[in-house]
């Protein structure tokens, strides 16, 4: 099998990304969690790979994020970096890997870089986390926000819903946008917030957003990769977008093997390896001969 060439990147650095907001074009970013996506994501141009813990729930199967441990984050982390070369990748750190001290947040954000050749971390949270934020910063490794819809804090928010469509709420959003950033994030993922809202963020920071159920005014966006190809069967959020249903595909193509193989259509002589006439003419009558 000829494997497709791969084109000629270059590596998507923070400069990259900032000089992108700088000129207007929009960054684009997808999740992934093993090696052939992040093969098949690198070859499409795509200019960052998030290894989002939302793996505990399209790949894993749990019902939320919360029980998505730093282990199960590093050994998926380390397929993407082997598959992609070319895009900035960052590790998300899973509930509980930075909330109960600053020193645990510095150490496991690390781990990160030095085991699984992420370029950056992740993590949620406002004004709660950003003395997390500043010491990461602070030991060089480059983090990324998340505000808006954070999933690790579903219980307290009651639910998967729009953040900031209050104009108290969003204002709050602001504010917590404005936090993040002096505390040294290089960039800001929106998840579920009013178009407008995020928009005005947008304007006023000046490290790149990456939206999610944000609208377009954000400075690029981010999906789950299970969600655009269909792959996740359980729901889809409505602000997504699918561009495939392999899902579907899946079930299909399963379904045509089984039959085949009930069938005895598959394998054919076309699957299957040969062996020549004299040698086993030559096996038959060795057997015979040992039956005396
Ligand atoms: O875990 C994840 O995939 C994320 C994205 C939804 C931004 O945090």
């Amino acid at each position: 099998m000829s494997a497709t060439p791969l084109p000629q990147r270059k590596k998507v650095t923070l400069h990259t990304l900032r000089q992108k907001k700088t000129r207007g074009e929009p960054i684009t970013m997808l999740t992934a969690y093993d090696y052939p996506t992040a093969l098949a994501i690198d070859r499409a141009g795509i200019d960052s790979i998030l290894v989002g813990d939302s793996l505990g729930m399209v790949v894993l199967g749990y019902d939320n994020t919360l029980p998505v441990t730093m282990e199960a984050m590093l050994h998926h982390c380390k397929a993407v970096a082997r598959g992609a070369k070319t895009p900035h990748l960052i590790g998300d750190m899973p509930f509980m890997s930075y909330q109960v001290s600053t020193l645990e947040a510095v150490r496991n954000a690390g781990r990160f870089l030095q085991e699984a050749g992420m370029d950056a971390v992740k993590l949620e949270g406002g004004r709660d986390v950003a003395g997390a934020i500043e010491a990461i910063v602070a030991a060089g490794i480059p983090v990324m926000g998340h505000l808006g819809l954070t999933p690790q804090s579903v219980h307290k928010l009651g639910g998967y819903k729009t953040q900031g469509k209050t104009a108290q709420a969003a204002r709050q959003l602001i504010e917590d946008a404005h936090i993040l950033e002096e505390s040294g994030c290089y960039g800001l993922v929106l998840e579920a917030v009013p178009d407008r809202v995020a928009e005005l963020i947008s304007h006023r920071l000046h490290i790149p957003t990456i939206g999610i159920g944000a609208g377009a005014g954000c400075d690029g966006q981010v999906l789950v990769t299970h969600d655009l190809l269909g792959l996740f069967d359980r729901f889809t959020p409505r602000f997504v977008k699918k561009y495939a249903n392999l899902h579907a595909q899946m079930n299909t193509a399963f379904t045509d093997y089984s039959a085949d193989v009930q069938q005895h259509q598959f394998p054919g002589p076309e699957h299957s390896h040969s062996i020549s006439d004299d040698e086993f003419r030559e096996l038959l009558e060795v057997l015979e001969a040992e039956r005396v």
